[in-house]
């Protein structure tokens, strides 16, 4: 498959990565798209059989930043999506785009408490205010899927991925969530792209993990010497360590059920992933380039959304 990428960020440039080892053509464009017609001259350009949106706006440090940029944020999370979702419309090009699972807050309304695709979002911050807008939009579309993802945890050691962030809060909320593993992702959007499936994946490991038991595992492979504070939800935004409170939810994947797509449960592929990114950073130590990763600066608390 020839796939174009749209987002040279941990995501796009992940998948970039992945996609072309397992054989398939990527172009990871250079361009910023601030209007339709910067996606549709790319899209004329390379003729891909796909277009992937891993571009958007996360904030830096983290996602607090969005509520003082919220038009940069909204530029970047809903109305980017949409221009790319005109040009692909215009050429008849399929479109995966990435959406968040942070767009639900707390528990579902249903008896088990879980979010499924068909539901109505509850987002409360900008950032994922933004997010849910354009789901809302593109959701409708033909030929464009949205692939909600949650926490990414991958073996790659990077400040995006969930297992970096936690060993470099001092403080961690004590919390169970949904999440995201990369590998098991990577697959999984090829999939969905193979299929052109439209409308809304949750994309995340069946079951919920709890950040605990996440650094458990961190002290059974990777440090035993590791240690934090572990901190109530509530405690998170009253000590000042985020201006705003995290989504915390579980997700169920019934739409990729429904085609036959199955991803690890979130527990097991948890410690595989642990296991190999124990590998990775033996490597990255060796090499002299521990520090590569640093999440931010380690004042955010369990700040674990984006
Ligand atoms: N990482 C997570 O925890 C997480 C969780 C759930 C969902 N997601 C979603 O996954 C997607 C990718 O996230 P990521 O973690 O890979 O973020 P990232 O590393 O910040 O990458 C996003 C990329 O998009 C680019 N971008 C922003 N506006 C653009 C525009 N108008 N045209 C072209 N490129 C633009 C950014 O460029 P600049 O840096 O130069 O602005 C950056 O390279 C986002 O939609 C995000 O909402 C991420």
């Amino acid at each position: 498959m020839k796939i174009l990428i749209f987002g040279k960020g941990y995501i796009g440039q992940r998948c970039a990565d992945a996609w072309q080892e397992k054989g398939h053509e990527t172009i990871v464009s250079p361009v910023r798209v601030t209007v339709v017609h910067d996606a549709l001259n790319e899209i004329k350009q390379h003729k891909p059989d796909v277009v992937f949106n891993a571009a958007g706006v996360t904030g830096k440090p983290n996602v607090d930043w969005c509520e003082d940029h919220q038009i940069e944020t909204i530029e970047g999370n809903t109305n980017l999506p949409i221009y790319l979702a005109a040009a692909c419309q215009q050429t008849g090009v399929y479109l995966l785009h990435i959406g968040s699972g942070c767009v639900f807050y707390d528990e579902s309304p249903h008896p088990d408490k879980k979010w499924r695709e068909s539901d109505h979002a509850n987002p409360r911050v900008v950032y994922s205010r933004s997010k849910y807008a354009a789901d809302l939009v593109l959701s409708t579309l033909p030929n464009v899927g949205i692939g909600r993802i949650r926490m990414p945890i991958d073996w790659m050691p990077s400040s995006r991925n969930l297992i970096v962030k936690l060993a470099n809060y001092p403080s961690i909320i004590d919390v169970e969530n949904s999440g995201t593993v990369i590998e098991d992702m990577i697959e999984v959007f090829l999939q969905l792209m193979e299929k052109r499936a439209e409308g809304i994946f949750h994309v995340t490991n069946p079951g919920s993990i709890k950040h605990r038991e996440t650094m458990e595992m961190y002290k059974e492979y990777v440090d035993p010497e590791w240690s934090c504070e572990w901190i109530d939800n509530e405690e998170l935004v009253k000590r000042g360590l985020a201006k705003k409170g995290r989504s915390n939810n579980e997700l169920t994947s019934d739409r990729l059920t429904e085609l036959g797509i199955t991803m690890r449960p979130i527990k097991e592929a948890m410690r595989d992933t642990m296991q190999k990114y124990a590998q990775a950073k033996k490597i990255q130590v060796r090499d002299g380039d521990e520090n590569r990763d640093q999440c931010c600066d380690g004042g955010c608390g369990g700040c674990t959304c984006s």
